[in-house]
């Protein structure tokens, strides 16, 4: 780490996270309470079969009892998994002060670069003074973090025999639903080959699509968003202020818009694509720019050419028409991918995939503008799709709405004026100082996660409840990962995952964007929240998103 930090940085190190009550106390006076059994949410008796040893397992609780006795040090190994989250050190830190609150001589091994740290032996041991100069900060640095998975029988045989050569008796991985799908793959394969090595999962990602009635919300989203929220009320403002654009911003968050969503709800934009809804009313491309198009020239008409339009990162896969484009040119270019490449100009590449498109797709493919077109022939994600967040979404629309209004302008119907700016806001909110409400929440999934351990629990991942209450009020325990899998085609087989949660558009955090955007979209109504506040009155330095205030209501 830099020698050289900020004020911030030094003033937040610390900063003492608020745990709830029930794990204030000495960690031997906690104790644990089990549930009824659990099922999948689908699919039963086939993950029966998948997890004989793991499925079904109860929920449980933490309250006020015994916790088992710690007079064995233990070793514990933690790996961070997938794209950044703000909060990732504090797990690590709240499962290091937990481990060493019961047994001083434990130690904590942090994997390197991710999960191809386990595979490849590559550790620090996480000593005090080593965690404390991470404590509340953003960012992943302190062990790195990577995207290869552990999904195979060869990688989880090694990572036995690393845990096994280091006295490893427990693993804890931080990652999305697919690093906690192979945390419980993980977990069963140790029951199996009786290492007895025991695997907990931590819900991290700002996408917030990792989330169920039980895990209210992955850690990240919070911080992203509001970050997030930040940058576009600063815009927003601007925008007001001069008057003259017309801002298209594009959100990172995969294939959800919970992060588009949230950031509507915090600032008021006049605009935001929410993508669930453009399938779930099969909305074509056209319609979507035809809608744009209405407010711009309503707009217009009442003197404001200027806007805020928020559009999440995933929408292109949603749209009908693309979706199916998206789909043929996947198994167009995985198929033919030798020859493909040998083609090097554009030009002969554009005239093959239009030659091998069925007619539809090579009329979307034909009407799209060129530089969409080259976007979607770019190279594929390790699993041949597409990488929907390279295409640039927010430009598609900025062109496909500047022709229908010079139509409408040369139909005399439209006279007013259009200047656009285009950002994309992603990585700005990935590796941010965690808000209170994340260092809170990371540091109590950590501290969790170690419980979950003493009381030798395996293929659970670590859950705090109740988080639209302060932090103190929070309900905490774990849930077996099992419970929140069905099974889905993987590569053309039926495989066991954890079901992503999409935006739902019966919930009220959309209810309630929706019964507000028709005032939004005419009127100039922008919040500009501003930047995170840590120090301050509760309600503004620890308030939680509005997803989880909504969400619980
Ligand atoms: P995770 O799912 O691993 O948490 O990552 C989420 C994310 O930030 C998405 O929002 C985004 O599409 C993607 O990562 C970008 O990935 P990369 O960091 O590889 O560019």
């Amino acid at each position: 780490m830099n020698s050289e930090t900020s004020i911030l940085q030094k003033i937040r190190l610390k900063y003492e996270p608020v745990l709830p009550a029930i794990l204030q106390k000495d960690i031997s006076s906690i104790g644990i309470r089990y549930g009824e059994e659990t099922e999948s949410v689908d699919n039963q008796a086939k993950l029966k079969e998948f997890f004989p040893h793991t499925y079904g397992k109860p929920m449980v609780e933490f309250t006020e009892g015994k916790s088992p006795e710690m007079d064995r040090p233990i070793h514990i190994g933690v790996v961070l998994s997938g794209g950044q989250a703000p909060g990732g050190h504090n797990v690590i830190a709240g499962i290091y002060d937990a481990m060493k609150a019961a047994n001083a001589d434990s130690k904590l091994y942090g994997f390197l670069g991710g999960p191809s740290g386990i595979l490849e032996n590559r550790y620090i041991e996480l000593t005090g003074s080593y965690v404390d100069r991470y404590r509340n900060t953003g960012g992943f640095d302190m062990i790195g973090s990577g995207r290869t998975k552990l999904e195979t029988e060869d990688q989880f045989k090694v990572s036995a025999e690393v845990c096994r050569s280091n006295g490893i008796s427990a693993l804890v991985i931080i990652g999305g639903d697919d690093s906690n799908t192979n945390a419980a793959l993980l977990a069963e394969y140790f029951r199996e080959d009786g290492s007895g090595i025991s695997v907990i999962g931590v819900p991290k990602t700002i996408d917030g699509d990792l989330k169920n009635r039980q895990i209210e919300m992955s850690f990240g989203f919070d911080t992203a968003t509001k970050t997030y929220s930040e940058l576009i009320g600063n815009i927003a403002r601007d925008a007001n202020s001069a008057r003259k654009y017309w801002h298209f911003i594009k959100l990172m968050g995969r294939s959800a818009s919970h992060i588009c969503l949230e950031c509507a709800l915090q600032t008021h934009p006049n605009i935001a694509i929410i993508s669930e809804e453009v399938e779930e009313k099969h909305t074509a491309l056209n319609e979507i720019v035809h809608s744009v198009v209405d407010t711009v020239v309503k707009r217009s008409e009442a003197g404001n050419n200027f806007g805020i339009v928020l559009v999440p990162e995933g929408l292109i896969e949603f749209i009908p028409e693309m979706k199916g484009l998206i789909a043929e040119l996947n198994t167009l270019l995985a198929e033919h991918q030798n020859y493909f490449s040998t083609l090097h100009t554009y030009e002969s590449q554009s005239e093959w995939i239009n030659k091998n498109l069925s007619r539809d797709a090579s009329y979307v493919f034909s009407s799209l503008p060129n530089n969409i077109q080259r976007q979607l022939l770019m190279d594929r994600d390790p699993h041949g799709n597409v990488q929907v967040s390279r295409i640039e979404t927010e430009k598609l629309l900025i062109e496909m709405v500047e022709d229908q209004l010079n139509e409408l302008n040369s139909e005399g119907k439209y006279n007013g004026k259009f200047s656009t700016q285009h950002h994309f806001l992603g990585y700005e909110g990935r590796a941010a100082f965690p808000s209170n409400f994340d260092a809170n929440y990371t540091y109590s999934l950590g501290y969790n996660a170690y419980l979950l351990i003493s009381f030798g629990l395996t293929g659970y991942i670590s859950s705090i409840q109740n988080l639209a209450a302060p932090s103190s009020e929070w309900v905490p325990g774990g849930l077996p990962i099992t419970m929140m899998m069905n099974l889905e085609m993987r590569h053309g087989k039926m495989k066991p995952v954890i079901k992503k949660a999409l935006v739902d558009l019966r919930d009220t955090p959309f209810k309630t964007f929706a019964s507000k955007r028709e005032t939004w979209a005419l009127k100039t109504s922008f919040v500009y929240p501003g930047a995170i506040q840590y120090f301050g009155p509760d309600e503004v330095c620890s308030r939680p998103s509005m997803t989880i205030s909504l969400q619980s209501r």
